[in-house]
């Protein structure tokens, strides 16, 4: 089992109170700030001369963190030789200290994990406070159903302060159906007392007009999301490219392959950024082990196994819509009404 198939399954504990005094700082953490000091560019890890680095630049590596979370395969693939892209791989590791660490480390990385509102407050309590930092969320429904809504709300909850829920950060949306409507944003801005046109500036947009070119964007996001203080990541539907290009069973397999790697890749930025990830994702109906149809989203195992949490956005009368909450590695199933409003994603007594 990997490593951060371990961090899944460490429950969130509180964080033991230290009789250190703040400047007491561990043998540990002397080295890894040591490391952060010395390796900031890519160009400062040994073996990185500046031909590697235009390389793994235009292999989308630009950042220590989003190298640190490379492999080696990735990079080879791209032409860089293998001894180089151990060496690097390994040194842009150590330079952010992902190796081995004590469970009471661990306790102290996740402890770096932030939550992000929804700006909803039952929606919040649903997922126990709002959507973790370095894992992906999914919103998957019916056309209609208010994914591409909730992402648009994201893009500005973001921007609130933490003591208001937010993450004092910027959002990239990755649209690939081409529903984004910075409208809606400033509408939505107004809710949440927010400038409009700085809310407007802090998204970066992308529109990706196939799978390939979805795959290209995100390839080379990593210091765009570092220069832009980018703390939410969208991807806005995550499949429907990868279904209609790689439709019927003969290209099954290389639909998978290349959606796991994308999948990977968005989860990796999401942990070399502490970012919050979200994709949506459609629906086909599937019979249950009784023979009776139910939604379910569409990607199969791979999509099921990299998301952390998954959300089923449900139709009820005129504007109102339940979340189910129907995977999470930490919290029990569970519903909530909302409604979609002029103003954003509103929970039910806001009305
Ligand atoms: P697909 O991408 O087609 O799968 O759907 P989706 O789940 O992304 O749906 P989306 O988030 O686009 O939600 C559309 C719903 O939001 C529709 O029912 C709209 O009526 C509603 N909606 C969108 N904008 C507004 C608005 O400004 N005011 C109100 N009241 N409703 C809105
Ligand atoms: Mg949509």
């Amino acid at each position: 089992m990997s490593k951060d198939e371990h961090k899944d399954e460490v429950q969130e504990e509180e964080i033991p109170e230290t009789d250190e005094a703040p400047e007491e700082i561990s043998q540990q953490e002397q080295q890894r700030e040591y490391f952060k000091a010395r390796y900031t560019e890519i160009t400062d890890l040994p073996g990185v001369g500046s031909a590697t680095a235009v390389s793994l630049a235009e292999a989308g590596y630009r950042t220590t963190p989003s190298l640190a979370t490379a492999t080696i395969r990735e990079l080879t693939e791209k032409g860089i030789g293998e001894d180089t892209a151990k060496k690097v791989i390994a040194e842009a590791r150590k330079a952010i200290s992902l190796g081995f660490i004590s469970a009471q480390d661990l306790i102290k990385i996740r402890s770096n994990r932030k939550l992000l509102t929804t700006g909803c407050a039952n929606f919040d309590q649903l997922l126990n406070g709002g959507l973790e930092t370095e894992s992906i969320t999914e919103f998957y429904g019916e056309n209609g159903s208010g994914k591409t809504q909730i992402c648009h709300q994201l893009c500005v909850t973001v921007q609130l302060p933490e003591e208001k829920g937010g993450l004092n950060g910027n959002a990239l949306y990755l649209d690939t159906e081409g529903t984004f409507h910075p409208e809606r944003i400033l509408q939505m801005a107004e809710t949440f007392g927010l400038e409009p046109g700085p809310t407007l500036e802090n998204i970066v947009y992308a529109e990706a007009f196939t799978s390939e070119h979805q795959i290209a964007l995100l390839e080379a996001a990593d210091d765009m999301i570092q220069e832009h203080k980018i703390r939410l990541i969208i991807v806005d539907s995550a499949i429907a490219q990868f279904r209609s290009e790689y439709s019927g069973r003969e290209f099954l397999a290389t639909r998978q392959q290349k959606l796991n790697a994308h999948l990977n890749k968005l989860l990796r930025l999401c942990r070399a950024f502490n970012a919050a990830g979200v994709i949506t994702n459609q629906v086909v109906d599937r019979p249950d082990s009784y023979g009776q149809n139910f939604p379910s989203p569409t990607g199969g195992h791979i999509v099921g196994h990299t998301v952390h949490t998954r959300v089923f956005i449900r139709k009820g009368r005129a504007n109102l819509r339940i979340a189910k909450l129907t995977k999470s590695p930490s919290l029990p199933e569970g519903e909530t009404p909302f409604r979609i409003t002029e103003t954003g994603i509103l929970h039910e007594e806001n009305l």
